[in-house]
């Protein structure tokens, strides 16, 4: 049984929920959604081969099965009903929300700025601020204007300035409604998906494209937040991390200098050259990774509806590694699972509080914590039926139902922020 520590979070602690655009907004034209639809039958035909081992494949097969689970189309309509949606952050008692702008949208050609779309984001920065709720804003992630992607996205260290332009300009834009900057979500696993496993698009599988975009995002991460700073060195900029937590699963040699070296690469190889250009640390935990000799191998008695062994409990370990390596101080920008069935999702953000409460009170310097994610939406590769929203989506009619966990979760939310 683990032992409860008492819930105490400080007064400015930030409560909420994180998307992205190219997940929630509907009707993107990004190099993303260009792919999607060269792909999507590929990707039905494939569903049952790669999935039919997830316990929830007789649930969803239908769906995974259809090529349309893979394209994004209309999402969840956010970019019409964001005030609906923020309606919904208020119902759960929330005072911050991360988003991300689509900068397909507000520069969709070279050098042509899209004036409606810059509007269409100050207005949202404003009304989040309006009700009350820290806007978190990313500038990249995973989905790029087609333009920047033909000459070469990030693979081509020339083309960095462009991003880190657009991100000036758009902070500029959204001025003083906005304080916490995420200029690259993941870069690591972007790097990785894109240009080495060859997943998503451009489906390049070489060593020598991912070591340079690793490069290039940790430097275009680097001037975008010098650039930033210029403005006002009052933002609060990072990189969103994702981190694993890798343990040796015995006590054999090999499986402990195995984790060691896997933890490395997850998340030192890229902080080392990012954390000294960060005002916190933004971190985003789902998985941890037991090993064995150099076999990752962690059967957990509870795995999410994508088949991703739950381990919530172990954010603890992520933060004060973190913490003891970077010193900086952290919010988490994502976490969360797939269940569709919202039958685990009030277990896992229990022991997640759990697990934060023992790592601030180890010394962890934690700000906030925003879940992953508020809504049902587009899970890249994998389309429309992993369910990770607080807030379940019916993508018919658009129609949005706070799931049972939402609703206690913004009871225990209350419940914190009037404690303090
Ligand atoms: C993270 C991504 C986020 C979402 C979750 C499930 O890696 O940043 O957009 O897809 O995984």
């Amino acid at each position: 049984m683990q032992d409860k520590p008492k819930l105490k979070f400080p007064k400015k602690f930030l409560w909420g929920a994180a998307t992205a655009a190219h997940q929630v907004e509907g009707k993107t034209h990004n190099q993303w959604s260009v792919w999607e639809l060269e792909n999507a039958k590929s990707k039905a035909a494939q569903a049952e081969y790669h999935y039919d081992d997830v316990p929830s494949w007789s649930r969803v097969k239908h769906q995974a099965k259809s090529p349309t689970n893979y394209v994004s189309g209309q999402a969840a309509d956010h970019y019409h009903r964001y005030e609906e949606d923020f309606d919904l952050l208020q119902k759960m008692n929330m005072n911050a929300f991360r988003f991300s702008v689509e900068w397909s949208r507000v520069e969709p050609e070279e050098g042509a700025w899209n004036v409606e779309a810059v509007e269409h984001y100050r207005t949202y920065a404003r009304e989040l601020k309006r009700r009350g709720i820290e806007p978190v804003v990313t500038l990249f992630h995973f989905t790029l204007p087609v333009w920047f992607t033909v000459k070469g996205g990030f693979e081509k260290r020339r083309n960095v300035h462009h991003f880190v332009e657009f991100s000036e300009r758009i902070i500029r834009e959204l001025g003083t409604d906005i304080r916490f900057i995420i200029t690259v979500n993941e870069p690591e696993v972007y790097a990785f998906e894109s240009y080495w496993l060859g997943n998503w698009p451009p489906n390049k599988t070489g060593f020598y494209s991912w070591w340079r975009v690793t490069n290039n995002l940790a430097y275009a991460h680097k001037k975008a937040a010098a650039a930033i700073h210029n403005i006002n060195r009052r933002y609060k900029v990072s990189i969103a991390k994702n981190s694993c937590y890798f343990y040796p699963g015995d006590d054999a040699w090999l499986s402990r200098v195995s984790a060691h070296v896997m933890q490395y690469f997850q998340d030192d190889y890229t902080l080392r050259k990012v954390a000294k250009h960060c005002d916190f640390l933004g971190v985003n935990y789902y998985l941890s990774n037991r090993v064995y000799g150099y076999r990752i191998h962690s059967p957990e008695e509870k795995v999410s509806d994508l088949g991703w062994d739950l381990a919530p409990a172990s954010i603890q370990y992520v933060l004060e590694r973190l913490h003891d390596k970077y010193h900086l101080p952290m919010i988490i920008c994502e976490n969360g699972l797939a269940d569709g069935e919202d039958n685990e999702r009030q277990w896992w953000l229990t022991q997640t509080l759990i697990g934060m409460q023992k790592a601030m009170d180890g010394g962890v310097e934690l700000q906030g914590y925003l879940h992953w994610s508020l809504l049902d939406n587009f899970e890249w590769d994998k389309g429309k039926w992993p369910r990770f929203g607080l807030v379940a989506v019916d993508y018919k009619t658009q129609q949005r139902t706070l799931r049972p966990s939402a609703i206690w979760f913004g009871k225990i939310i209350k419940h914190l922020r009037e404690g303090n």
